[in-house]
C-alpha cells in the first residue's frame, strides 16, 4: 500500500457508509493495517465492511484454528461476482484456515425450483470447477459439498431450527402464511451451513468467517444470535468485573464452571444461583481485562464442548461492493449483455467489453477536456476488481483516463484482451480440475 491517493475509495462507497451506521457493520479500515499481505479486494476497499472479523485475524496471527465458509446457491451461470466470493474463501485458506464452501441445493431447490439433477449439474459446472481452478485446495479440514448431502449440516439445521420462531425469520426474511415450509427450512440449512465448521468432527469451536455480499447481511446477523442462543453461558463484563451467567446450565455444569472459574486464580469467584462472578481481578503480567474476559471466553467455551454442547463462537463476516453491470445499473442473470459467465467463450466476452457503458464523455473533444469518470464506469472496474493486480498499473491507468489522455476506444480494446486471456486460461484451469474431482470427494 505505497499510494494514498486511492482511485478504489471513491467509487459509490458513501451507499455503503450507510451500512455502518444503520446496520452496525464495521468498516474494514479497522482491519486493514494488521494484515500482512491483503488480498486486492482488501487494498482496494471492495471489501469495505465486517462483523467480528477481529477474531478471525487475532487467530491468523497466532498460528490459531480459523475457517472460512461461503455458499453459492445453483440457480445459472457462475459470473465474475460468484468469483470475487470464490477467491475471498481461497484467500482465507491460503491464509492457513480451513475452508468450506457450500452449493446450496436445498436453497436452490426449495426456493427457486430447480430440479435436483440440475442443482448437482450446475453445482459441479459452474461453481466447484472454477473453486478448484481459481486455487481451492483439498486438504484435511477444507470442504467442497452439497447441502442435501451434509448429514451434519442437515442435522445441525434441524437444532437450529428450535432456536429461531416464525415471527422472528419472517420479520427478516418477509415469510408469510404463503411460504412453504422448506423455504423456511432451507435457512436453517444455511445457518447451519455457517455453524457446522465449529462441530466437533471439524475441529470445535473456531473463529469462521463468511465472505458474502452485504445483501447476505440478514443471514449473518440471523446466524449470529443462533450461535449465542446455543451457548449454555455468558460470560460478560460488568464495570470492574466479569461475570459468567448460566443462561441454560444445569447443576452440573454450572459446578464445573466453578471449579474451573477457581483454578483460573484471577479472582475471587462468588457462585450464585444461575451466575458466578469473578471479582476482585488479579490480572496476569501483561495481561488487560479484556484479555481476561477472553481467556474466560474461551475457558467456558471449551467447558461446554467437554460436556457435549456446541460451544459456538458468532461466525464472523466480511462484506464486499457489487460489481456494476456491463450495460449499467445491476449485473443481472436475466441480462446477458450485463454479466461476464466464468464460462463464456473469450471472443464473446470481449465484445460485451467493446459494447459495455464506460464513464466517457459524449464527444472525444470534451473527453480530452474533463478527461473520464472512471468511478462510474463498468470497463474500469473490471480492471479494480479483477483484471489488474498491480495497485500501480491501476493507479496510472485512473490517471491516464481522468487527465484525458486514455480514451475509452483504447482502454476498451486493452481490457477486452485482458478478459479474453483470463478467461482463456481459467477454462484451461477448469477442465485441468474435472480431472481432480474425485480429490475432493465429488462423483461425477
Ligand atoms: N443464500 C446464499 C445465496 O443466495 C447461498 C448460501 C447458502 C450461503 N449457504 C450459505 C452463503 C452460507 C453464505 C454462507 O447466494
Amino acid at each position: 500500500m505505497e499510494t494514498r491517493l486511492d482511485p478504489w475509495g471513491a467509487v459509490h462507497v458513501e451507499d455503503y457508509t450507510k451500512l455502518f451506521e444503520e446496520f452496525g457493520i464495521s468498516s474494514f479500515d479497522d482491519i486493514l493495517p494488521y494484515l500482512a499481505e491483503p488480498h486486492r479486494y482488501m487494498r482496494r476497499r471492495i471489501i469495505f465492511g465486517h462483523r467480528n472479523y477481529n477474531a478471525v485475524l487475532a487467530a491468523m496471527r497466532s498460528g490459531r484454528p480459523f475457517a472460512v465458509m461461503s455458499g453459492f446457491m445453483p440457480t445459472g451461470k457462475a459470473h465474475f461476482g460468484h468469483m470475487m466470493v470464490m477467491n475471498e474463501i481461497i484467500w482465507h485458506q491460503q491464509q492457513g484456515g480451513d475452508a468450506f464452501a457450500a452449493v446450496a441445493d436445498m436453497e436452490a431447490h426449495s426456493v427457486r425450483g430447480i430440479s435436483w439433477k440440475r442443482c448437482r449439474e450446475l453445482g459441479i459446472e459452474e461453481y466447484i470447477l472454477s473453486l478448484i481452478a481459481l486455487g481451492f485446495q483439498p486438504k484435511e479440514n477444507s470442504h467442497i459439498y452439497f447441502q442435501s448431502e451434509n448429514l451434519d449440516v442437515r442435522d445441525l439445521a434441524f437444532e437450529l431450527g428450535i432456536e429461531a420462531n416464525f415471527s422472528e425469520v419472517s420479520a427478516i426474511y418477509g415469510f408469510s402464511g404463503e411460504t412453504c415450509i422448506s423455504h423456511m427450512e432451507s435457512v436453517m440449512v444455511q445457518s447451519a451451513d455457517i455453524l457446522h465448521p465449529q462441530l466437533a468432527k471439524y475441529g470445535g469451536p473456531k473463529p469462521v468467517v463468511i465472505p458474502v455480499g452485504a445483501d447476505q447481511d440478514p443471514h449473518i446477523k440471523l446466524t449470529r444470535d443462533l450461535a449465542r442462543r446455543m451457548r449454555r453461558f455468558l460470560v460478560e463484563r460488568r464495570g470492574g468485573y466479569i461475570s459468567v451467567r448460566g443462561k441454560a446450565a444445569g447443576q452440573e455444569l454450572m459446578k464445573a464452571a466453578e471449579s474451573a472459574l477457581l483454578g483460573t486464580g484471577l479472582g475471587e469467584v462468588k457462585r450464585y444461583e444461575e451466575h458466578i462472578d469473578l471479582t476482585d481481578l488479579r490480572l496476569r503480567e501483561g495481561q488487560s481485562i479484556d484479555d481476561a474476559q477472553q481467556e474466560i471466553e474461551e475457558l467456558i467455551i471449551s467447558l461446554e464442548t467437554e460436556h457435549g454442547e456446541y460451544g459456538f463462537i458468532p461466525p464472523a463476516s466480511t462484506y464486499h461492493r457489487f460489481m456494476t453491470g456491463l450495460t449499467g445499473g445491476k449485473m443481472s442473470s436475466s441480462k446477458p449483455e450485463s454479466y461476464i459467465a466464468l464460462t463464456e467463450d473469450p471472443k464473446e466476452a470481449a465484445g460485451k467489453i467493446l459494447r459495455a457503458i464506460t464513464g466517457g464523455r459524449q464527444s472525444l473533444a470534451e473527453q480530452k477536456k474533463l478527461g473520464g469518470e472512471p468511478e462510474r464506469c463498468s470497463i474500469y472496474e473490471f480492471l479494480l476488481f479483477h483484471l489488474s493486480e498491480d495497485d500501480r498499473e491501476l493507479l496510472e491507468l485512473e490517471l491516464e483516463c481522468r487527465s484525458g489522455r486514455r480514451m475509452c476506444g483504447t482502454c476498451k480494446k486493452d481490457v477486452a484482451e485482458r478478459i479474453e486471456r483470463f478467461l482463456h486460461d481459467h477454462q484451461q484451469a477448469r477442465e485441468a480440475a474435472r480431472e481432480r474431482l474425485p480429490e475432493f470427494g465429488i462423483r461425477l
